[in-house]
């Protein structure tokens, strides 16, 4: 983003900011959530339930079908060659032996690709969903190292894969910026996310750390991380008559339709982007070269074109998580009120995008400090954009933050968690607004009773059990509740009395299917099997983001919009014969498959019936949720306390994760059984975070040297312990359902976690992630 961008940014900012103060004063019946969801008091029991997976049956029978699986008539198979400098042009490039190998139907390079326009960069639209806003394939010149020159096309993967290796280019190198220590040299900007600068200031923190009786003061370090979401990023693409239909594995179907549609100079109706099925999205799934290189490729041989990036290329064509370089300071008093919280550092994006990590969020809220400083600054390098990686900012901002109390904790011989207990703030430290619901100290209680805290010796290296160091440590984890603008939802009723819900929303392996089913269903007073929830197709209502852990908010508050429309619809089909003659909508709710009088149920008319007297197949209402001003009305996060138990070997410095424990308060849970599933993966990839990954990126040449899981490690099945999850449960009022999110809270606070542990077994602090053996010894 350019000082320009910055500049638009900031009038955004400012508008906002605006608007956030006259929300923070409008009474709370003005504010989305004032009136609690009545789902927060449901009368079928669907929500709540450990429902298993509707889409299970088709994933474990291999009937669902991924986007790089749609088969098309006479459709080939691409392969991309990636640039092997960081910036620079293509002087020569050489493709006539590819063109003559064995089934290679054409070779598209920056020569014959069609051309188009830039990609809108995610944030500069309300729809945009490009991971930046380079040129694809539109001329010579090089902006990273591995971006893709060429597009082989052929009969087979295996064709278009060996023709690439004969493949020749020259390139003409220019001196190129990809070394965080050369740039920090040449000074650093004040870093902007979503129109807000990420700075905050209450009080002389510096002065106060000065004068505080105990104080901390330390840089923590967190590597680069790139996405390795099990499937890879694959798409399907085609044109059919003058609709450009895509099978994309996509967190924002709408948003990538609209995009392509402006890149192609095309209305985004005729952008056909379905997704059905996600194998994983965490932050990658977005809009980057590959979808439009074969959307392209697709026009110039005139057939679809099945393109998928091999797992190197996921790394050289997909951004990832930038890192980082913390300070933290925390200074006290002896009874461990916090007096100065700093939290500072530097982080890395490019030019083309809006992205700085911005690991500073999650320290805005957390605690009652007398004075506070907080600032985020970038430096830009030649590299792939960076971007949004399972909660960007917390995941890392929490590692360092909830270190340093772990270090505040011991030097004032604290437990760590009473510590964080005398610091709960009463109202949000950064805006001063009152919390939606913070249970995060029950939290703390109950998990440190189930996980045996008491048990804990908080002198390091205490226990060991032969070879093992044995440790034990905690730490907060926190995600705030986002809610998007632009969900809208349709809701068709039957005759036969089923609904029918239609929104472009995505089903990622979360549960998202599942639990909407369940809460539709109990919306709308019906059987569980009398709901179908449709998703993940750009031509369905609703401008959803599966991201931000936002979209179970988002998709609740547009069908509960769509909902009020439905019972005003069915009224006004009611008419005077029917029991319900004479009651405004404010009156009626959805119940046993029909509507009744709220306070007076006996007068009840089913559905069925009202479309039957009415002489009306189905009733069909479409609306848009409400503007999201309940976040700037309270302050709304999810919480967590997370509990970690850790053995060191004491000869060879491995670390082993031997128990977990994420005690969640996240406001409802809707399904059991889903959500356990998604606080476990959170913070399996926080124990990736905490001790393994770790993108090897060659800071001469701007290149990611371990593009392969065989280099790039991730937890496996053996890193893993039994994960034991608890949460409050306690409704959220002011939330669609009650519920805020859940899915990027469990990588949260699992790094300072493992790391405290980690000391409390050795002694050893280690501030510089992945925590390797290495480090240890
Ligand atoms: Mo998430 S990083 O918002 O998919």
């Amino acid at each position: 983003m350019s000082i320009v961008g910055d500049a638009k940014q900031a009038i955004q900012g400012a508008v906002q900011s605006a608007m956030a103060k006259a929300v923070a004063l409008a009474p709370d019946s003005w504010v989305p959530g004032g009136e609690p969801d009545p789902l927060i008091r449901e009368r079928y029991g669907h929500v709540g339930k450990p429902l298993s997976r509707i889409d299970g049956p088709l994933k474990v029978s291999g009937q669902a079908r991924f986007a790089a699986e749609f088969p098309m008539e006479g459709m080939v198979y691409a392969a991309l060659v990636f640039s092997t400098i960081a910036k620079g042009r293509i002087a020569a490039i050489d493709t006539a032996l590819a063109e003559a190998a064995p089934g290679v139907v054409a070779v598209m390079d920056h020569r014959n690709a069609p051309r188009l326009a830039l990609p809108p960069v995610f944030m500069s639209a309300p729809k945009a969903a490009g991971g930046d806003d380079l040129p694809i394939m539109q001329g010579d010149d090089i902006r990273w190292n591995g971006e893709p020159v060429a597009v082989v096309l052929a009969g087979t993967q295996e064709e278009a894969s060996h023709a690439v290796s004969l493949i020749r280019v020259a390139y003409e190198e220019e001196p190129a910026l990809t070394s965080f220590a050369q740039a920090r040299g040449q000074g650093t900007r004040p870093a902007m996310f979503m129109g807000q600068q990420l700075h905050d200031e209450r009080g002389d923190a510096e002065a106060a750390l000065a004068e505080a009786e105990v104080r901390v003061d330390a840089e923590y370090l967190t590597p680069r991380h790139n996405h390795n979401a099990i499937e890879l990023h694959g798409v399907t693409a085609a044109w059919q008559g003058d609709v450009l239909r895509i099978h994309d594995a996509s967190q924002l179907v709408a948003h990538t339709a609209w995009s392509i549609g402006q890149m192609f100079g095309m209305p985004e109706e005729k952008v056909v982007i379905t997704s059905p099925f996600v194998g994983g999205g965490f932050g990658g799934k977005c809009l980057w070269q590959h979808q439009v290189l074969a959307a392209m490729a697709a026009k110039v041989t005139g057939r679809p074109v099945r393109l998928v990036l091999s797992r190197e290329g996921v790394y050289r064509v997909v951004g990832g998580r930038s890192p980082t370089e913390q300070r933290v300071a925390l200074g006290a008093d002896r009874e461990g009120k916090l007096k100065a919280l700093i939290h500072t550092g530097v982080t890395i994006k490019t030019a083309t995008n809006a992205m700085p990590e911005p690991f500073i969020l999650p320290t805005r809220s957390a605690y009652a400090s007398e004075t506070l400083k907080l600032d985020v600054q970038i430096v830009e390098l030649d590299m792939l954009a960076n971007t949004f990686m399972r909660a960007p900012g917390e995941s890392v901002g929490t590692f360092a933050l909830e270190s340093a109390m772990d270090e505040l904790a011991e030097a004032l011989g604290i437990d760590p968690i009473e510590l964080r207990i005398r610091n709960e703030p009463e109202k949000d430290p950064a805006t001063g607004l009152p919390f939606s619901s913070r249970h995060i100290v029950q939290a703390w209680r109950d998990g440190a009773q189930r996980f045996g805290w008491a048990g804990r010796d908080p002198r390091p290296g205490m226990r060991r059990e032969g070879e093992w160091l044995v440790g034990m440590g905690c730490a907060t984890g926190t995600y705030p509740y986002y809610r998007m603008p632009g969900g809208a939802a349709r809701i068709t009723l039957t005759r036969e009395g089923r609904a029918i819900i239609d929104i472009a929303a995505h089903e990622m392996g979360m549960g998202t299917a599942t639990a909407q089913t369940q809460v539709t269903a109990e919306r709308l007073g019906l059987p569980l099997d009398r709901v179908t929830f449709n998703y993940g197709d750009s031509t369905l209502p609703g401008v959803v983001l599966a991201g931000g852990s936002q979209q179970t908010a988002a998709i609740g508050a547009a069908v509960g919009a769509a909902h009020r429309e439905l019972v005003k619809a069915l009224l006004k089909l009611a008419g005077n014969d029917s029991p319900l003659a004479g009651l405004g909508a404010d009156e009626v709710v959805s119940r046993e498959e029909g509507l009744c009088k709220a306070d007076g149920p006996a007068r009840h008319e089913s559905y069925a019936s009202i479309l039957a007297r009415a002489g009306q197949d189905t009733v069909s209402v479409e609306a848009e949720g409400p503007p999201p001003l309940e976040t700037m009305h309270w302050s709304m996060h999810s919480h967590a306390a997370m509990f970690c138990e850790v053995r060191v070997n004491a000869v060879t410095g491995e670390p082993r994760v031997s128990r977990f424990l994420g005690s969640f308060d996240c406001g409802r849970i809707l399904n059991p059984k889903t959500a356990t599933s998604q606080f476990r993966g959170g913070i399996i990839m926080g124990l990736g975070l905490a001790l393994m990954e770790e993108a090897q990126f060659d800071e001469r040449k701007g290149r990611v040297m371990n593009p392969s899981l065989s280099e790039y490690h991730v937890p496996v099945q053996m890193d893993v312990p039994e994960i034991d999850v608890i949460w409050t449960d306690l409704p959220d009022p002011h939330a669609p359902m009650g519920a805020r999110g859940i899915g990027e809270i469990g990588i949260t606070g699992t790094g300072a976690a493992v790391a405290n542990a980690i000391y409390n077994a050795t002694g050893k602090r280690v501030r510089d992630l992945p925590i390797t053996l290495d480090k240890l010894l």
